[in-house]
């Protein structure tokens, strides 16, 4: 976050006392007989932010990609969400927004700040394709106004066009974020639009976080249907410049949410992750929730969904940067990453909603898989996980085609291993079952009774 957003979220509850002094005094009008001078939605025809990169094309990106990987992502971020450097993936920007000025930036970059220039290192036509990529990963708004209507006696107007009617209020927002609540007004609508900035790469969607949230979503004029439905409606949006309208009204919403700030994201599919926010609401979730489970001074064992990891399955992660996932459902290794742990933030909320996040660089997932038989659930017994003490690594006991094994994982001289034994040690090998292709990961297999799985 910028130091220019905080002194704008500052700015905004100062803006927002002076809305409820001013409105405190207005004849809420009767949902019948307000008069019906109509109203413009939001001018769409939009500043020309998108047009600076649109005209790069998709590989020209992906070689700004590609530069991006190679030398910026240590200071901005894998998602660009900033770490050293500044955040670039949201629409402020300290330096000037316009392709020049941000080409400017990188070409020049802040030497006394620790950003070396590449000027004289890349061509320009490669500072502007790796300019292209930062700027299409942006998402937010890039303006909006809010309008809103009073609902005296909890009236909802069923005609769209009563949406026309003259707002009690209206004006161009000061805030980065909307956070659509007016407490002085019992029932009311309101509807904040503008432009925002969808970034490429993944699909991406609106989400409406909870159920009866009444939120109307319009993407250039036309009303969305939800996509998808996971504790609230998904809507599509594609990637690029678009004028987003989101019409809220308190009537018919859950007494949970009157009075709070609207929790509406960005996500992927099926939200599971959330990528920014279009509200204060989401805004204040995305920065209590973001709590990076480390393991700090000893293993830790964290039973939680993982996004694109097996349900159930039970993640381990040690203080040298090794995790890995058990899966019981199969009694395998189902995934293995290099860094930090998990980020289990949007999970601790949401009872459930929401899967952590595994933290570094994975070296596998499912499907790929490393055990007795694979990824294959046939005849696995998942019977108990043990430690010998609490700070210990821990050790999974199954049992598979009437033979009972123990998986005992720890971090030694080579890196994560993972040692399989037979507990009826009869002299029988036993025999790992492992995708070919993984690179760093081998299976020593010579003693009899016990298989070591080691993970560089
Ligand atoms: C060694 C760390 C480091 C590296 C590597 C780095 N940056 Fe930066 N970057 C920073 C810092 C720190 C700032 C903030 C400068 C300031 O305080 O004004 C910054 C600022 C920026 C800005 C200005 C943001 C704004 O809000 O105006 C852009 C754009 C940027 N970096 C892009 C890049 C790109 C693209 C690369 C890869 C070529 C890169 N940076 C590599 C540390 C780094």
């Amino acid at each position: 976050m910028k130091v220019i957003q905080r002194i704008k979220f500052a700015a905004s509850a100062l803006f927002m006392a002076t809305l409820c002094a001013c409105a405190a005094g207005y004849d809420q009008p009767d949902v019948q007989t307000a008069n019906l001078d109509p109203v413009m939605e939001a001018s769409t025809s939009a500043p020309l932010y998108r047009a600076q990169w649109a005209s790069y094309s998709l590989e020209q990106k992906a070689k700004g990609r590609e530069m991006y990987f190679a030398v910026c992502v240590s200071c901005h971020g894998r998602n660009l969400e900033g770490a050293t450097g500044y955040r670039l993936s949201d629409t402020q920007w300290v330096h000037g927004s316009s392709f020049e000025q941000v080409m400017a930036s990188i070409r020049t970059g802040f030497p006394e700040k620790g950003m070396p220039g590449l000027e004289g290192v890349y061509a320009d036509q490669d500072i502007a394709a790796l300019t292209a990529f930062v700027l299409s990963q942006q998402g937010g708004w890039l303006d909006h106004e809010y309008e809103i209507w009073a609902l005296p006696g909890g009236v909802v107007p069923f005609d769209p066009e009563w949406f026309n009617n003259t707002p009690i209020d209206k004006g161009a927002m000061t805030q980065p974020i909307p956070t659509f609540v007016k407490p002085e007004i019992s029932e009311y609508a309101m509807r904040v639009s503008g432009d925002i900035l969808i970034p490429e790469g993944e699909p991406a969607f609106v989400y409406v976080q909870g159920w009866r949230l009444p939120v109307t979503v319009k993407l250039n004029g036309e009303a969305l249907q939800p996509a998808e439905d996971v504790g609230g409606p998904l809507y599509r949006v594609p990637a690029g410049q678009h004028h987003l309208s989101l019409t809220y009204t308190t009537v018919d919403s859950h007494p949970r949410y009157k009075g709070q700030p609207l929790p509406i994201f960005v996500t992927n599919e099926l939200a599971k992750v959330r990528r920014f926010a279009l509200t204060m609401g989401a805004q204040r979730v995305l920065e209590k929730t973001t709590i990076k489970f480390l393991a700090v001074d000893r293993p830790l064992v964290v039973r939680r969904r993982i996004v694109d990891i097996p349900a159930r399955s039970i993640a381990v992660g040690f203080p040298d940067q090794y995790n890995f996932a058990f899966n019981p459902i199969t009694c395998s290794l189902v995934a293995a990453w290099q860094g930090e742990f998990l980020d289990i933030g949007p999970n601790a909320i949401d009872r459930g909603n929401f899967g952590a996040i595994a933290l570094g660089d994975l070296r596998f997932k499912a499907p790929d898989a490393i055990g007795l038989g694979g990824g294959d659930e046939a005849s696995c017994d998942y019977i108990k996980m043990t430690r010998d003490h609490p700070g210990a690594a821990p050790s999974f006991h199954f049992e598979r085609e009437g033979i009972a094994y123990t998986m005992h994982s720890d971090v030694g001289l080579y890196g994560l291993e993972i040692a399989l034994s037979r507990d009826d040690a009869q002299g029988a090998p036993v025999a790992i079952a492992m995708p070919g292709k993984l690179a760093g990961i081998s299976i020593d297999q010579s003693a009899s009774d016990i298989a070591r799985i080691v993970i560089e």
